[in-house]
């Protein structure tokens, strides 16, 4: 089964002084997505938005629009970011201890469900909810910050978490990636088996358009 490859652009890395004409750019350039890096300060350093920016944008675009939520007690932000227009709401394994019972509220909520995972957090710990998340999503660099550079494990853990899925029949199931995507890690990622790819700064930055940005990262991604 052969998935496309869709790239999401993280507004983390965008302009926030001017995030509508960011969201519009990008949606024009081709995104196949956006991504919403939601912080607390408490499960990560850094604090970003909540549901409002995603209120904020929801109108501005069609594109699906995941939040990623990067918060301790998440179970307390899923309704607003449903109730706001998410697509997909990922929530961190490491951030609850009741995944199983969270995955199911944001499939009642009408969301796809995301599950991921930071890089020291075994592949293993989640097969008790392969049969209730929409993806896998393989954080590749540790969670807070978008710059960082690609891990490169997080390879093996792709494949892994791809061939988890695939053997408790969940061909259906995506694998998504998160951290240090660009022109040089685009490849090996996708060849590992990954095809939803969030990527901030190789799209937003000073050194290329937005557009110039996604076009680079598709050109990169290998046909065979
Ligand atoms: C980390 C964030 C980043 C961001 C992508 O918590 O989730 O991974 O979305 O940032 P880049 O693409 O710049 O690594």
């Amino acid at each position: 089964m052969s998935r496309q490859i869709e790239i999401i652009p993280s507004i983390l890395a965008a302009d926030w002084t001017r995030i509508g004409e960011q969201v519009r750019e990008a949606e024009a350039a081709g995104a196949d997505g956006l991504t919403l890096d939601v912080m607390d300060g408490n499960f990560v350093p850094p604090i970003t938005f909540g549901a409002q920016m995603l209120e904020a944008i929801r109108p501005l675009t069609d594109l699906p629009i995941e939040a990623h939520l990067m918060v301790e007690q998440p179970e307390r932000q899923i309704d607003p970011f449903a109730d706001a227009g998410a697509t997909c709401i990922t929530i961190h394994i490491e951030s609850t201890r009741h995944p199983h019972r969270l995955l199911q509220h944001i499939h009642d909520r009408g969301c796809e469900a995301g599950i991921t995972l930071n890089p020291g957090t075994p592949i293993a710990s989640l097969d008790p909810l392969l049969q209730n998340c929409d993806r896998i999503q393989i954080m590749s660099v540790n969670p807070g910050w978008g710059g960082q550079r690609f891990i490169p494990e997080s390879l093996t853990r792709i494949r892994e978490a791809r061939t988890r899925l695939d053997n408790a029949g969940r061909r259906d199931a995506l694998v998504a990636v998160d951290g240090g995507v660009n022109k040089d890690t685009i490849a090996q990622i996708v060849q590992a088996g990954a095809t939803w790819l969030v990527a901030g700064s190789a799209i937003f930055n000073k050194q290329k358009t937005i557009a110039e940005s996604i076009h680079r990262l598709r050109a990169a991604i290998p046909t065979a």
